[in-house]
């Protein structure tokens, strides 16, 4: 598909895509940033149908946009020379008047787009900003940065089921007047409402790394980037990869999206298709699983209560599971242990994947499938050729969702096979090659 084509209509067919991600992605929130330059082209009333599919699908948007794009072609037209036009260096009086200008034309059109699609939608003063006062000795004048955003404002707007349109001018507690910087606003309005996407509609295909746009890339492999190819990254592009590696840093939100905003549909297909159309960042989920400590046995203990019941994991004594406790993970979440498993040693190149449990209230988000991959992982790493698990109630997700094979017992090592007899348990064994 040519970068600009704005003819391609969605097929029925595409909805069927869609609606495999209607319950993953219903209920969250994505704060979707549009350049300047995004708002004025060809693409943008495809672009707020986008936004409209989403809103559709129960997805909750909140828009951040910019005014480079206006604040250039008004000081062409008004004859002025701007200081800065993308709220990232010192903004004099001139410029700054000339921001409430553009940010006032980009709104408008931002509200036409939306009222023509029946969506609404409300500018608001969730922002408060602060200077940014003396940088290395320079003044930045009218150049603001965030001082705190009132989450609740835009939670409420956002419950009523209307847009938030978030400006890149805000004032501060005295009622002055600053020019913000649209990027760093996204990003911290993402990580403030903890937004499971922060997106990037922008006039470049993504992040260009060796020549080639990045599809997906690591949040540490992006930092990396940053560092070692300084000069080489488009100036606006570095700035949205910048505030994307902060955002995900923060660990609210777990992955960003720098898109061409030109291109028809190219929302939709990054969130919707397995292989989008632009670069994801994304923060890697296995930093929230650690090895248990001896301290945590009490807690998976407690944790495994239930499960034992119900019959789904074997029991096990406190003690049991203490003198074990080095072969346990954790996943972690906001501090609190969500899940566990434990990679056990059987012998023959072969490793056992055990007692996997994720807290009921945090099932149905991918946790178990992480844990499996990070063991299975692990389990390579340390040189075993083949993971087996044991399953009396989840054999489908072991066989369906994490594509192991249903083998017979016997196919288990000798010690292990016996020990699998004398539980009576009669699980169904699973087996994976690493
Ligand atoms: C099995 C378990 C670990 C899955 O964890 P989870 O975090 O809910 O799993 P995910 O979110 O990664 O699951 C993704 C998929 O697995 C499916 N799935 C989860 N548990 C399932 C089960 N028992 N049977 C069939 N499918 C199951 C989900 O429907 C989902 O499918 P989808 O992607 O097609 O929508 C969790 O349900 C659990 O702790 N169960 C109780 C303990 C247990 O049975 N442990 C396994 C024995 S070692």
């Amino acid at each position: 598909m040519p970068v600009h084509s704005t003819t391609r209509k969605l097929k029925a067919s595409d909805l069927r895509s869609i609606l495999e991600y209607v319950p993953l992605y219903r209920g969250q929130i994505f704060v979707v940033s549009i350049d300047g330059s995004v708002i004025e082209c060809e693409n943008f009333s495809n672009l707020a149908t986008d936004i409209a599919v989403l809103k559709s699908l129960g997805i909750r948007v909140v828009i951040v946009h910019g005014i480079g794009r206006q604040m250039k072609d008004l000081a062409k037209s008004c004859g002025v020379e701007i200081s800065d036009a993308y709220g990232n260096a010192p903004v004099d009086d001139k410029t700054l008047d000339l921001a409430r200008t553009a940010s006032a034309k980009a709104l408008q059109k931002i509200q036409e787009a939306f009222a023509v699609l029946d969506m609404r939608c409300a500018s608001t003063n969730a922002v408060r900003a602060t200077e940014v006062g003396i940088v290395s000795g320079v003044d930045y004048l009218n150049a603001g940065r965030i001082d705190k955003i009132d989450a609740d404002t835009l939670d409420n707007l956002l419950r009523l089921d209307i847009i938030p349109v978030i400006s890149p001018i805000a004032v501060n507690r005295k009622g002055r007047l600053f020019r913000l910087n649209s990027d760093m606003l996204a990003a911290e309005i993402s990580t403030a409402l903890s937004a499971s996407k922060l997106i990037y509609m922008t006039e470049t295909k993504g992040l260009a790394v060796g020549g080639e746009t990045a599809v997906s890339i690591p949040l540490n492999k992006a930092a990396e980037v940053l560092e070692s190819r300084r000069e080489k990254i488009d100036a606006r592009v570095f700035d949205k990869v910048k505030y994307a590696v902060k955002a995900l840093s923060s660990g609210r939100t777990p992955r960003a999206h720098i898109l061409d905003g030109r291109e028809f549909a190219s929302l939709l297909n990054e969130v919707f298709e397995k292989v989008g159309s632009g670069t994801m960042i994304y923060a890697d989920e296995y930093q929230k699983i650690r090895k248990a400590e001896d301290s945590d046995a009490n807690t998976i203990y407690n944790l495994s209560q239930n499960s034992t019941k119900e019959q789904n994991l074997v029991k096990r004594t406190l003690e049991e599971i203490s003198q074990k406790i080095s072969t346990y993970f954790v996943y972690e979440m906001d501090g609190s242990i969500i899940a566990f498993v434990s990679l056990l040693d059987l012998g023959e190149g072969c490793a056992e994947l055990a007692s996997l449990h994720v807290q009921p209230f945090y099932q149905g988000n991918s946790v178990g499938t992480t844990m499996v991959e990070y063991v299975k992982k692990i389990a390579k790493e340390r040189g075993f050729k083949t993971l087996f698990a044991l399953s009396t109630k989840s054999a489908p997700f072991f066989k369906d969702v994490c594509e192991f094979d249903e083998v017979p017992p016997e196919t288990l090592p000798q010690a292990r096979l016996e020990k699998y007899r004398q539980s009576k348990r009669n699980s169904k064994v699973f087996k994976i090659g690493l």
